[in-house]
């Protein structure tokens, strides 16, 4: 499990996320955690669970877009045995989670009208399984990720307001890396360490220009991206320092440094002739002039790259 000390950073964001974090490790309000793709939602989730008195009881993650429809109410509330034909009792979620931390990863994947059930139980703290007529008190303290704007969700009715109302009690923002550079070096050096142990390797550092190569890289997956490019330098080298060609940095969107020439040619061709079929305003003769090449050339190429 992670703690507080695994998040790593010094910029004004960073800070403010470990400050409202331990914050919420000393309620049991819900807390509700808005972070695109690997800014690092599950670290402060688990350092939150594991800075609360909650630590020695269970953390459950649970990523809501992973269950299908027709068995969320069984698997978040449990199965009372003798419900359906050959029914065996079966634990929820809640159940499982009592006396201790309930993530509701990716909340924004819930249907709907499932969320109005989730939200009577979090005003309720009661839970009935399929089945059963009674319920059962449960402790249970929710966090729950967005990984789109929480506000967008509710106006576009993927959220219900209600329930947003009752997790937005404790919010907690992850920036984007693109947004705290600054903190890259740090993160950079925290990584090699990692990677140096997990591999067991000793790599000593980074060489200046591939530093400067990272911080001025446009990541869109995050701390996870800036990780799995390190993750590739460590696959090319045992020791010394990573340089600049050991890192295989996107250039921009689906162009990869590391691709093969075929597919950087293939990338820049597309690209060409879209540029083309457009200024032609969609005519072949003309796009085809343009690109010097022959009608029948172009159209074959269009159909090839579904342009
Ligand atoms: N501030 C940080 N310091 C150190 N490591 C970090 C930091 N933020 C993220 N990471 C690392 O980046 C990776 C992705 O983080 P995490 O899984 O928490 O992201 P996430 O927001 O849950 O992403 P997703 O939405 O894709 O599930 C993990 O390996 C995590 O350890
Ligand atoms: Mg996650």
């Amino acid at each position: 499990m992670y703690t507080f000390d695994d998040i790593v950073g010094d910029s004004k964001s960073i800070k403010r996320v470990k400050e409202l974090g331990k914050k919420a490790c000393n309620t049991t309000s819900p807390v509700l955690i808005y972070g695109d793709t690997g800014t690092g939602k599950e670290l402060v989730v688990q350092a939150i669970h594991e800075g609360s008195s909650r630590r020695n009881k269970s953390f459950i993650p649970q990523n809501c877009a992973a269950i299908p429809e027709n068995l969320l109410e069984s698997i978040f509330f449990g199965v009372s045995k003798g419900s359906f034909t050959g029914a065996e009792s079966k634990l929820g979620l809640f159940e499982l989670a009592d006396g201790g931390t309930l993530y509701l990863d990716e909340l924004n994947s819930m249907p709907i009208n499932f969320q109005g059930k989730l939200l009577r139980v979090l005003q309720d703290g009661e839970i009935r399984r399929v089945g059963d007529t009674v319920s059962k008190k449960v402790d249970v303290r929710i966090v729950a990720s967005l990984n789109e704007n929480p506000e967008e969700l509710v106006g576009g009715e993927k959220l219900r307001r209600d329930l947003y109302y009752r997790l937005n009690v404790l919010r907690i923002d992850l920036p984007q890396l693109n947004e705290r550079k600054e903190d890259i070096p740090k993160l950079v050096s925290h990584f090699i360490e990692k990677f140096n142990n997990r591999f067991n390797k000793i790599i000593t550092g980074i060489k200046e220009d591939a530093l400067k190569a990272l911080i001025a890289h446009d990541y869109e997956g995050n701390v996870r991206e800036l990780e799995h490019i390190l993750e590739g330098a460590f696959n090319l080298r045992n020791e010394g320092y990573i340089e600049l060609e050991d890192l295989c940095l996107r250039m921009d969107t689906g162009s990869f440094m590391c691709w093969s020439l075929k597919d950087k040619l293939e990338y820049y061709e597309k690209k060409y002739i879209k540029e083309a079929v457009i200024m032609s305003g969609y005519n072949i003769s003309k796009a085809a002039k343009i690109l010097d090449i022959p009608r029948q050339t172009l159209q074959y190429k269009i159909k090839k790259y579904e342009i």
